[in-house]
């Protein structure tokens, strides 16, 4: 299906781009529970950056699935196929340059790895955020009333209450989101960005 189709290079490369920006892009991927904070801290994450400035861009499972992938339900394949998408969007961000902060369940390690995968082929930066929290904590917050409806059966294959999560074994950062403030969560990740050079030093 592929055997015919060429990357086309242009003129201005990867390199300009970070010279042009003075950043380099890189994919953050935050995965966890429904109501596990992954929006919430993304937002607050890109008002941090843009204060820094260090331009970053949100994906977010609801509003992506609004869009673009308006066509994919919740079976193992659809999840698959969401995260395989967003996987590559993401990978044209960061080669446009621009820090991506993307907030989807994705409660599948090996769709994980794959997008994982496909930003090391590239050469492209992958950070894998955590965010960890109780089932019981996530289905108290509810802040969609999404996990009332799983327990009365009317959502089916619900992610933590029919349908699994499996957690990452390696995460990059790995933040107690049932516990810790929205506040030191976003200082965590400004720490590690820093550490590793992704945000600009102003
Ligand atoms: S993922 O599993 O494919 O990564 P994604 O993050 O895009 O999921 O979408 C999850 C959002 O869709 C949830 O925050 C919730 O608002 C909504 N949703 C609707 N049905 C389900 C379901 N069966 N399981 C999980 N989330 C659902």
């Amino acid at each position: 299906m592929q055997s015919n189709l060429h990357w086309h290079e242009g003129e201005v490369t990867r390199q300009d781009r970070r010279l042009l920006t003075r950043q380099k892009g890189v994919t953050l991927w935050f995965t966890g529970l429904s109501g596990s904070g992954k929006s919430t801290v993304a937002v607050a994450l890109e008002k941090a950056l843009f204060s820094r400035g260090t331009l970053s861009y949100r994906l977010d499972g609801d509003n992506v699935r609004l869009g673009i992938n308006k066509n994919l339900g919740f079976s193992a394949e659809d999840r698959g196929e969401n995260i395989r998408r967003i996987g590559e969007i993401c990978k044209l961000f960061v080669d446009a340059s621009v820090m991506v902060l993307s907030s989807f369940i994705s409660p599948y390690r090996a769709d994980r790895d794959l997008v994982r995968k496909l930003h090391m082929e590239a050469g492209f930066d992958f950070v894998e955020v955590f965010m960890d929290c109780s089932l019981a904590v996530a289905e108290m917050r509810d802040p969609k009333g999404l996990y009332r409806l799983a327990r009365r059966g009317e959502i089916k294959n619900f992610t933590g209450i029919d349908d699994p999560y499996e957690a990452p074994l390696q995460p990059d950062i790995h933040l107690r989101s049932d516990t810790m403030s929205i506040d030191d969560e976003v200082a965590l990740i400004l720490d590690y960005l820093t550490h590793k050079a992704l945000v600009k030093d102003l």
